[in-house]
């Protein structure tokens, strides 16, 4: 059993708080995505977890013991970092097993565990070779194969895969899900890329200016989103917001001069909350939520500014009063620039929120 608890951790440099009282917990065998901008504090979260940084407030907590004095190498946690520099002179062989060799470990077991973990990464056939003689994604295995030779409680990966071409990212990834679920370690995995945390998560803790915005699974963080800046940043393209106000607790409407003043029934596109009747709002809709139709009168009345096909779908952009928005069509689609017609959002799909907080509304 290897769960981590965050209770209230803060952390600055200067005067510039970083980590704003942060809470997680994250559980056995769990597979943690840390998701959010550049600079919002993700590799400094892991780096106090790691013991690498001490937090100025607040428990960490690792296998229910509070590890804040504990130093780093007591911790048993292994790391990935971006740049996984392994040691151009040594073979793979040595790069692996040097965390063991390093104390001194029996021969044998050097051996067996070399030969175990060599399989489980496919790089059985390289370990003579240097690093320079690999491909990227082959370095990358054996930077991951040195970290776990240990058999660490925990496995914190710092955007391992940035230095690989989009491709091998992917292939990448599924391998390092495959390996996560097969030996069943508690990870911490920290990426800017929206994909990659859904992709690979059991659950995604969502941050953002050092704070915690949500924690959910997937579908969760995706369909739900508890603020603009979540629902902003999961997906891509991005979800449309818009400027809008609710009529009655059944209708929205979009804010003239956004939308030229079209309104949207509640049964047709949302379940806006009665409470918040005539406030202003934001509203929002996915791209693949929404569609165009040439001629159409119905929806939020829109002309095409913008066609992209990219072989699976084609994005649209449209422009809708003094607003752009972005329209998920099937594969082969044309309308063509300039044509006119109405943008329908699907049942349920609309997103509503509080103008000025920009949480959440329904
Ligand atoms: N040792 C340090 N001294 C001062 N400021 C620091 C230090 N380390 C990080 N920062 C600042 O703390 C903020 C958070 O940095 P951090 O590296 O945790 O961000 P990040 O979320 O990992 O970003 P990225 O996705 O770009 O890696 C940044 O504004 C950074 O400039
Ligand atoms: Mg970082």
């Amino acid at each position: 059993m290897v769960r981590v608890v965050l209770e209230n951790i803060e952390k600055s440099f200067g005067a510039l708080k970083i980590i704003d009282r942060l809470s997680l917990q994250v559980g056995d065998r769990e597979f943690l995505t840390l998701l959010g901008p550049s600079g919002c504090g993700k590799t400094t979260t892991l780096r106090c977890i790691a013991g690498l940084e001490d937090v100025d407030e607040g428990k960490i907590i690792i296998d229910d013991r509070v590890v804040n004095h504990i130093p780093p190498q007591e911790r048993d946690i292994a790391m990935v970092f971006q740049n996984y520099a392994l040691y151009p002179f040594m073979s793979v062989k040595d790069n692996i097993t040097f965390p063991l060799r390093l104390h001194k470990t029996p021969k044998d077991m050097v051996e067996r565990k070399l030969k175990g973990v060599a399989e489980l990464l496919h790089i059985s056939s390289l370990l003579s070779r240097k690093p320079k003689q690999l491909s990227g994604g082959e370095q990358q295995r054996v930077a991951i194969g040195r970290a776990l030779i240990r058999d660490p409680k925990l496995f914190l990966m710092d955007e391992p895969f940035s230095n690989l071409d989009a491709k091998l990212r992917v292939q990448t990834r599924s391998e390092i899900k495959r390996l996560q679920r097969e030996l069943g370690i508690t990870t911490i995995f920290v990426t800017h890329d929206q994909a990659e945390a859904m992709a690979l998560a059991d659950r995604i803790a969502v941050m953002d200016k050092g704070v915690l915005q949500q924690v959910g699974n997937p579908d969760q963080v995706y369909n739900a989103p508890v603020n603009v800046m979540v629902a902003q940043f999961m997906g891509s393209p991005p979800m449309n917001v818009l400027g809008g106000r609710v009529l009655r607790p059944d209708r929205v409407e979009l804010k003239d001069g956004e939308m030229g003043g079209a309104t949207m029934a509640r049964d047709e596109v949302s379940r806006a909350a009665a409470s918040a009747s005539g406030d202003n709002v934001k509203v929002g809709f996915r791209p693949e939520d929404a569609t165009f139709l040439v001629g159409g009168t119905d929806g939020i009345p829109a002309e095409v500014y913008v066609e992209e096909p990219s072989g699976t779908h084609v994005l649209l952009t449209l422009k809708a009063g003094e607003n752009l928005v972005k329209v998920v069509m099937p594969a082969g689609y044309r309308a063509g620039i300039g044509a006119k017609g109405g943008i329908s959002v699907a049942k349920g799909k609309l997103h509503v929120f509080d103008a000025q907080s920009e949480n959440r509304i329904s």
